[in-house]
């Protein structure tokens, strides 16, 4: 018989958290028991899973006694303290925060690109950052073909990338500024996110850079190939899902846009949709609650001998979090590394 696993979710009323327990039933995970775990606010919250009611815990050091998987998903600081003690007490746990993502001995994990990096692992396994995954699984397979020197991305990132909380900030400022209120609030991000941008995600260092713009170098290196050079600039829009970016990539050897498409086509995990001038290409409206990671407006960059323009749109919630630590599971189940 098929083994089952018991798994835990910290963090299991966040924007991650729900999207990972719909992704676990739709995909028929192996599931013994599931153990919903969030913060002393929810203690006793009731979730649904596979039509049965389950009751949410408060996530502590002694939770994770008998719990073969723990996907966590409730900030950095909660996977520093609790994370070890799940290994501790023989869990795999795949993270979502950014704790372990550079650390040497964590491998960062994207099955698309790089599921080889799971073997050795010490219990520990990194879930790359949003904006990277969707990135990297696009660039990888003509990585595999040109050998990829130089990316410069923008990002055009959803509010659902900061959580519940900022999901209903979006939405009660348009409310607000289309009912002609003049105070609009901002709790969530430093200034309105309605009919706004803003040039900052997470905090920002000397250099002038935001970290999210460091994740998405340091990453992209680690997980594909740390001899390319990555320059980024993120940026809040308001939307609710799905991540954009505009991708110049920058390639050693030459290749067409035609032979792009072809690669991409067979890509897994990545779906071409590439017809401007019948006005197809990707967007968050359609992306969103898709697995895949769409890229369009594949053109060439006429500025250089070897570069190409991308257009690629993902969803943030699914393939940046919930789905690609599940798959991540999915892989070492197969792979009888749990
Ligand atoms: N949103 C994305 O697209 C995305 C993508 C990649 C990675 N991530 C990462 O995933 C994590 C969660 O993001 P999110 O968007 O799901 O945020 P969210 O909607 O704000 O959810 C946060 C979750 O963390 C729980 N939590 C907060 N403090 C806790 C504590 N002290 N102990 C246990 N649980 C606690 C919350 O529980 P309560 O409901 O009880 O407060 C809630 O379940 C973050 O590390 C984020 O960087 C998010």
């Amino acid at each position: 018989m098929k083994k089952k696993y018991n798994v835990a979710i910290v963090g299991a009323t966040g924007a991650v958290g729900q999207t990972m327990l719909q992704i676990l039933e739709e995909r028929n995970f192996p599931v013994n028991n599931i153990l919903p775990l969030a913060s002393s606010r929810s203690n006793g919250n009731v979730i649904k899973f596979c039509g049965k009611e389950v009751k949410v815990q408060e996530a502590s050091p002694s939770s994770f006694s008998g719990i073969d998987i723990a996907l966590f998903s409730a900030g950095k600081s909660v996977s520093t303290e609790l994370a070890p003690e799940a290994v501790k007490h023989g869990a795999v746990v795949i993270d979502n925060s950014n704790a372990f993502r550079l650390d040497n001995e964590v491998p960062l994990v994207v099955p698309e690109v790089n599921p080889e990096d799971l073997r050795g692992h010490k219990g520990i396994i990194a879930n790359p950052n949003c904006s990277t995954i969707q990135m990297v699984v696009v660039l990888k397979p003509i990585h595999d073909v040109a050998k990829v020197k130089r990316v410069v991305v923008s990002t055009y990132q959803a509010v659902s990338g900061t959580g519940l909380e900022a999901i209903e900030e979006l939405k009660t400022q348009s409310k607000a500024i289309l009912e002609g209120e003049k105070a609009i609030k901002n709790e969530v991000y430093p200034y309105q996110i309605a009919f706004n941008t803003l040039p900052h995600i997470d905090v920002f260092d000397d250099t002038g850079y935001s970290l999210e713009e460091w994740k998405m170098v340091h990453e992209t290196r680690k997980i594909l190939d740390d001899t390319i050079a990555v320059t980024a600039t993120t940026v809040r829009v308001p939307v609710m899902n799905c991540h954009s970016e505009a991708v110049n990539v920058e390639t050693y050897e030459k290749i067409s846009v035609e032979k792009v498409r072809e690669i991409l086509a067979k890509a897994p995990g990545v779906k071409v949709e590439d017809a401007p001038k019948e006005l197809k290409y990707p967007m968050p409206i359609y992306v969103s609650g898709k697995d895949d990671v769409y890229v369009g407006r594949i053109r060439e960059d006429f500025s250089i001998d070897c570069g190409l323009n991308l257009w690629i749109v993902g969803d943030n919630l699914r393939k940046g979090a919930a789905l690609n630590a599940v798959q991540i599971a999915e892989t070492m189940i197969k792979d009888n590394l749990i």
